[in-house]
């Protein structure tokens, strides 16, 4: 039986924080799921369809665009029921810091309830454990460069949305 994963997330956009745990994932499931969820917690930057492209775009660009790392987006209801369709029995996500674990945690215990869907936590690399999408979003709009943080594509796309 195949293993299948879902890595969820505003994305908005995917960091080389992301990416790192993207290809960690890969390495362990037979099937990964790449979703651009709508969290109604956070004020978006990117529209979905331009955040799922600029997953695609930076997928490629890493070597890791393969036909079993699937890349969607999930806008209404619940995750477990993504997961569900597909087939999914695991989420993964990543966790740089023990504020990390505080916010996963019930989110985490919450799917677990509704589904019966488990979480686990890979540690990205500690060199991108200060990279987050909202304070990439804070230096690019201030003019800053964002190159060190995220995919070439995601640092050119930036360029010209807050130009
Ligand atoms: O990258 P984020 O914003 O921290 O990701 C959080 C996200 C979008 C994955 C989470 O909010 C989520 O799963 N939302 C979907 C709605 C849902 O299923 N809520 C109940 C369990 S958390």
């Amino acid at each position: 039986m195949s293993s299948v994963a879902v890595v969820p997330g505003s994305f908005d956009p995917i960091t080389l924080g992301h990416l790192d745990v993207i290809e960690r994932a890969t390495t362990i499931f037979d099937e990964v799921h790449v979703v651009v969820v709508h969290n109604p917690d956070k004020q978006a930057l990117i529209p979905i369809a331009h955040r799922v492209a600029l997953i695609e775009k930076s997928l490629e660009e890493r070597g890791i665009a393969k036909s079993n790392v699937i890349i969607n987006s999930w806008a209404v209801g619940l995750l477990v029921d993504y997961c569900t369709d597909v087939g999914a029995t695991t989420i993964v996500k990543g966790i740089r810091s023990q504020i990390d674990v505080a916010y996963e945690t019930p989110m985490a215990i919450v799917n677990r309830d509704l589904a019966g869907v488990e979480t686990i936590f890979l540690l990205p690399d500690p060199g991108h454990a200060h990279v987050s999408s909202s304070l990439v979003r804070q230096v690019s709009a201030l003019g800053g460069d964002v190159e060190p943080y995220v995919p070439a594509v995601v640092a050119e796309f930036l360029k010209h949305t807050t130009d």
